[in-house]
């Protein structure tokens, strides 16, 4: 029988003595105020009250003070890891900021957990026909910059390259692709192709820009595959003679649908991308079960664009260790070398919301067959990529075609 409880009433004061016994670190104290408010709720409520002006939650507050046995008392008592303060900044950043990595770690395992367990059930769920993915409850309403990024009408829509053809464009004006991924592109093609080598077996699934793809037909691969959904997008590529480039074989639809066929026909790639729009985590996740059937053992190469939790970096860490702890599972490693990427606010012009919130540093994924050595041999250890915007070519996805029809 549930037992019926009280409401804990917002005090601020207890509040403000709860924060300042976690930066104090006085455990003592955080127990005795944990044990009072057991009595309203229970996991206790006030291991999780935020301030309302600054929105600071306790487990903020030893973190900044690096506190870790607060922590983790506090994590045991039901504090959200991933609760962020007004200026959107969650425990781990605060313990980042502060380099205090014993907390980080414990944070970094904490949020891990939650989140294959959200996964988890958001797959059951699923599962049983009920939540959609994309439709998961929001708490609290979110600037546009912060909404989720997946879009399950997107198949459905126009899509638009822009005038300068530095960006395509969908009914919202949200970004499908923009430019100045140009670099990483050109990263991405050179890792999925063992650094640069030529006469490979490729699949990129997303053809967006065409940017990657531009860069892998320089490598001259044996074979080139290319899965495409949208209509607009597989007419643009019509339209610029992708269809008959040497060794390419574009297959328009979905992944989901096109890569059961290929697997059928026996196809195994030597390096693999993944860069789709509008998608969810779990369809990441399920492309990853066809990386574990269709990468050649020992050397295949997989690699996808790492867009994950972009608003705050300690999220998107959490988010990079659940997807390399899944991957390990398949007898994938996954390693991410460091992209230095510079983003001018100018690019974001005529674009509804950022897709990529001023950080500096890309971390690509590089993710091989169980055998570190491999990547290793290719790249050195400690792998540090240089891109370089400014040097980057305008659109040479469509060199060949200024002719090309905007849609
Ligand atoms: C971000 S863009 C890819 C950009 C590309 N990497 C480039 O270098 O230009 C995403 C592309 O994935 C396509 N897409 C979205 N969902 C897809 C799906 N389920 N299967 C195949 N393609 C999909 C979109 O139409 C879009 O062209």
């Amino acid at each position: 029988m549930a037992t019926e409880q009280q409401n804990q009433p917002y005090n601020e004061e207890a509040v403000h003595k709860m924060l300042q016994a976690c930066t104090d670190g006085n455990l003592q104290l955080i127990s005795s105020y944990l044990e009072e408010s057991r009595q309203y709720t229970n996991p206790p409520l006030a291991a999780a009250l935020q301030d309302q002006a600054t929105g600071i939650s306790p487990l903020m507050a030893a973190a900044d003070a690096g506190h870790l046995n607060i922590c983790q008392k506090l994590l045991e008592e039901g504090a959200p890891w991933n609760a962020v303060c007004r200026k959107g900044l969650c425990a781990g950043d605060y313990a980042m900021n502060k380099q205090h990595w014993d907390i980080v770690n414990l944070l970094v395992d904490a949020g891990t957990k939650a989140e294959l367990l959200l996964g988890a059930a958001i797959r059951l769920q699923m599962q049983n026909g009920g939540m959609d993915p994309n439709l998961a409850p929001s708490t609290e309403s979110r600037p546009v910059g912060h909404e989720p990024c997946t879009k399950p009408d997107y198949l459905n829509q126009n899509v638009r390259y822009n005038a300068a053809n530095t960006a395509l464009l969908d009914e919202d004006d949200d970004a499908v692709m923009m430019e100045w991924e140009r670099p990483l592109m050109d990263a991405h093609a050179s890792i999925i192709t063992g650094n640069s080598q030529k006469g490979k077996v490729v699949l990129n699934v997303g053809f967006g820009m065409g940017i990657i793809d531009t860069a892998l037909q320089k490598l001259e691969p044996k074979m080139h595959f290319i899965i495409e959904a949208h209509p607009d997008v597989y007419k643009k590529m019509l339209n610029d003679g992708w269809d008959k480039r040497p060794n390419v074989r574009i297959c328009f639809g979905r992944w989901q649908d096109e890569l059961p066929k290929l697997m059928n026909e026996g196809v195994m790639f030597d390096g693999m991308f993944y860069d789709t729009y509008g998608e969810h985590f779990t369809d990441l996740e399920d492309f990853h079960s066809y990386v574990a059937k269709m990468l050649s053992k020992p050397n295949g190469i997989y690699s996808f664009f790492n867009g994950l939790a972009p608003d705050n970096l300690f999220f998107h860490g959490v988010a990079c260790q659940c997807v390399k702890l899944q991957l390990q599972q398949m007898g994938l490693d996954s390693e991410f070398a460091t992209c230095q990427i510079e983003v001018k606010d100018s690019e974001w012009d005529g674009v509804r919301r950022k897709y990529w919130h001023g950080r500096d540093v890309y971390y690509l994924p590089i993710v091989t067959w169980n055998n570190g050595h491999i990547v290793r041999e290719h790249f050195g250890a400690g792998i540090q990529i240089q891109v370089n915007n400014d040097k980057r070519r305008k659109s040479d996805a469509t060199d060949d075609d200024n002719k090309k029809t905007k849609i």
